[in-house]
């Protein structure tokens, strides 16, 4: 199977560096980024991603061609790989500004759209996926089975694409933003020095994310079986509840009209 990634910005580096690192059998990795020096510096350090030198030549190497070019870009480079596109191969977008019926009007092969996370460069969260109408449920299983190498890759409408990239893209930076500020929070008011509150708070959030997907838990049995009545998680749950009521719909509800960044021409 030949992966071959146009554009190795933040998210196709990202990808690259996970297929690589993934050690899925028979899978060969190749790139080509319009500023050639940003590959090398990725090829350095991954000797095994082969260099391509125009999108076309990457697209007619490749069964997998990975779209990870802003929404501006895409149309340039569709029009670079168009006439490589055949119908044996598959077109995986990952923005969320084109549509996969657009995509579909572009080019003959197979669509599929997906949102990475950043959580991918640890090999593992989510990894959003939409399939276009000429992906067969056998095109579905080898994609999947493919792309668990380095996610858990969950099928979603292409409607819901907003609200579930919220969870899964933006959630890493949501989350980390809560935790840095309980870590804060505990060095004004414990006077721990700041580096063993992070350390603190990283490995709980490590071991509370293995209890929910190794062992199962749902939110409501961690709460239940760490605070007890009377106790102190749940006086501290008492002033959470509040304070925490509305300020997701707050940000699910800026995040559902922003407009910025997903428009084509930007
Ligand atoms: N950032 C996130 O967390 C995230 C998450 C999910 C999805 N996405 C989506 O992923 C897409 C890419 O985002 P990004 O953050 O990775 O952007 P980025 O860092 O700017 O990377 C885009 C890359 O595409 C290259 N490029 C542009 N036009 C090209 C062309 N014609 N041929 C070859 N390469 C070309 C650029 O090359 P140069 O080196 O010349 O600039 C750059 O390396 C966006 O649509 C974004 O919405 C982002």
């Amino acid at each position: 199977m030949r992966l071959g990634f146009v554009g190795t910005g933040s998210m196709g580096g990202m990808l690259v560096r996970a297929f690589v690192r993934s050690g899925l059998p028979d899978v060969e990795v190749a790139a080509y980024n319009r500023t050639a020096w940003k590959l090398d510096r990725i090829i350095v350090e991954n000797p095994n991603v082969r260099k391509m030198d125009s999108a076309s030549s990457l697209a007619k190497f490749s069964d997998f061609i990975f779209l990870c070019v802003k929404p501006a870009d895409v149309l340039t480079v569709l029009k670079e790989i168009r006439t490589s596109m055949s119908p044996d191969k598959f077109l995986i977008s990952i923005n969320s500004a084109w549509s996969l019926s657009e995509l579909e009007s572009e080019v003959s092969s197979k669509v599929i759209k997906i949102i990475p996370s950043i959580t991918q460069e640890a090999l593992s969260g989510v990894m959003l996926t939409m399939y276009g109408s000429r992906a067969t449920p056998t095109d579905r299983q080898l994609f999947e089975a493919t792309c668990r190498g380095i996610s858990f890759p969950v099928v979603i409408k292409e409607n819901d694409v907003r609200v579930c990239s919220d969870l899964t893209s933006c959630g890493p930076a949501f989350l980390a933003f809560v935790l840095q500020s309980f870590a804060s929070a505990a060095v004004r008011q414990g006077g721990i020095p700041p580096q063993q509150a992070d350390q603190l708070v990283k490995y709980m959030i490590y071991g509370l994310g293995k209890l929910f997907v190794k062992e199962g838990y749902e939110f409501e049995e961690i709460i239940s079986r760490v605070s007890l009545p009377g106790g102190v998680t749940e006086a501290g749950l008492k002033v959470l509840k509040p304070a925490m009521e509305g300020v997701f719909d707050d940000v699910l509800t800026t995040t559902k009209h922003f407009q910025g960044q997903h428009t084509k021409d930007k």
